[in-house]
């Protein structure tokens, strides 16, 4: 039986998004914005080095497999997918990766390493914002998770300032339907939140994403959240004393560094870590999912979910068209001297400009 939610369309599978992706790729775009293999003729290695270097990186440190998946996110939901959770502070401005509730973000240092192999390869050609979007899917595929034909072609922004971030990240208390109102502003349905969620299978938290719960939940001391299990909460105040904010703990306490089921089990069993992963339970369809995905037998469904949702978060706000650039380095804004006009690919745009260049010289022909 299918995990359907009535907010949300029916689950497709994955043989059914590998298809849709093989048309859409053969149509050319799914949007004005992205294509699927954008680099195929500018640097057709492009998505191999990143597969490479992300296999190599995570399997020396596989907490960064969750670290780079929740940098895409966090990018995503920022000013969209454009690459200005990268960008350094500068004298004149405080840059999003500066803000307090972006601390505990980590690997920038991949995405520069990833980069820096990729200007080697093809100067100029792949965007910041495409690294992300290209390390974040390789994240979930090393880590045993779906293969996810994202979309390429995404330009690098110019802007990221740290006083954009309150506003764009759910609190950490955030109610279901707060939760459900935030991801509607990026026209991201009730499934989406549910199945997105499900990232939350890989990584890690620090002790002070889920302190209060744990030491005050209510005013006063020692009182902990009674809709987290009772040994679970016991395990985690061994994991995490009173006052440890930096310690970090596995998401999915069943199977952290594998992109399984064993988060909805989890929530399901009263074990969601964070306080919004426990809120999946308060509303009746975001339950359904979790619940029924929780008792199911094969990952196939999550899966295909996953990947359509991931899609979807991939296309906020994204930059294309000449709107952004394709930075050198991620982590500033190109020089004014240096080019930062983004290459032009054979896409409806340049076809539309081949087209009304032919027009005109048939034009002329007939006037001479
Ligand atoms: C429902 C909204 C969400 C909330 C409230 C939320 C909140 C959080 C918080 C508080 C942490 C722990 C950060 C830390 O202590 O360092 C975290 C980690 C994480 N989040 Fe989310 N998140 C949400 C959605 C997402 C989405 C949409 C994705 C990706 C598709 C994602 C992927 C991750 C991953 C992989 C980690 C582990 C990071 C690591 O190991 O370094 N999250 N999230």
């Amino acid at each position: 039986r299918a995990c359907k939610m009535a907010s949300g369309s029916a689950a497709l599978s994955v043989v059914a998004v590998a298809m849709a992706a093989a048309l859409l790729a053969l149509c050319g775009s799914t949007e004005a914005h992205t294509q699927f293999g954008a680099y195929n003729k500018t640097c057709p290695q492009a998505e191999d080095i990143v597969f490479k270097e992300m296999t190599a990186v995570v399997a020396k440190s596989p907490g960064l497999a969750g670290s780079l998946l929740r940098l895409f996110s966090v990018d995503c939901f920022v000013g969209g997918c454009e690459g200005s959770i990268l960008l350094d502070s500068t004298t004149n401005n405080t840059a999003e990766k500066d803000s307090p509730l972006n601390k505990g973000l980590r690997g920038y240092d991949v995405i520069d390493s990833i980069k820096a192999k990729l200007e080697a390869a093809c100067p100029g050609v792949v965007s910041c914002a495409d690294v992300l979007a290209l390390a974040a899917r390789d994240s979930v595929r090393i880590t045993k998770g779906p293969y996810i034909p994202v979309p390429t072609g995404r330009e690098d922004g110019n802007r990221s300032s740290a006083a954009d971030v309150t506003p764009n990240t759910p609190k950490p208390d955030a109610s279901i339907t707060g939760l459900i109102t935030f991801f509607g502003k990026f026209n991201l349905t009730a499934k989406d939140l549910a199945v997105l969620s499900g990232a939350h299978t890989i990584g890690k938290a620090h002790c002070s994403a889920f302190s209060t719960r744990l030491y005050n939940f209510t005013a006063s001391n020692n009182i902990s959240d009674p809709t987290l299990d009772a040994n679970y909460t016991a395990t985690l105040r061994g994991q995490c004393a009173a006052g440890d904010l930096a310690t970090l703990v596995d998401l999915d306490p069943n199977s952290g560094t594998t992109f399984d089921l064993g988060y909805y089990r989890g929530v399901a069993a009263s074990m969601g870590l964070l306080s919004t992963d426990g809120a999946l339970l308060l509303n009746e369809d975001t339950r359904a999912y979790v619940t029924c995905q929780a008792n199911a037998t094969a990952p196939a469904e999550f899966f295909a979910d996953f990947a359509a949702s991931f899609i979807n978060m991939s296309k906020i706000g994204v930059l294309s068209h000449h709107k952004g650039q394709i930075r050198r380095h991620c982590s500033a804004v190109n020089p004014l001297s240096a080019s930062s006009q983004a290459p032009v690919t054979m896409g409806a745009h340049a076809a539309v400009l081949l087209a009304s260049s032919f027009v005109s010289i048939v034009a002329l022909a007939l006037v001479l």
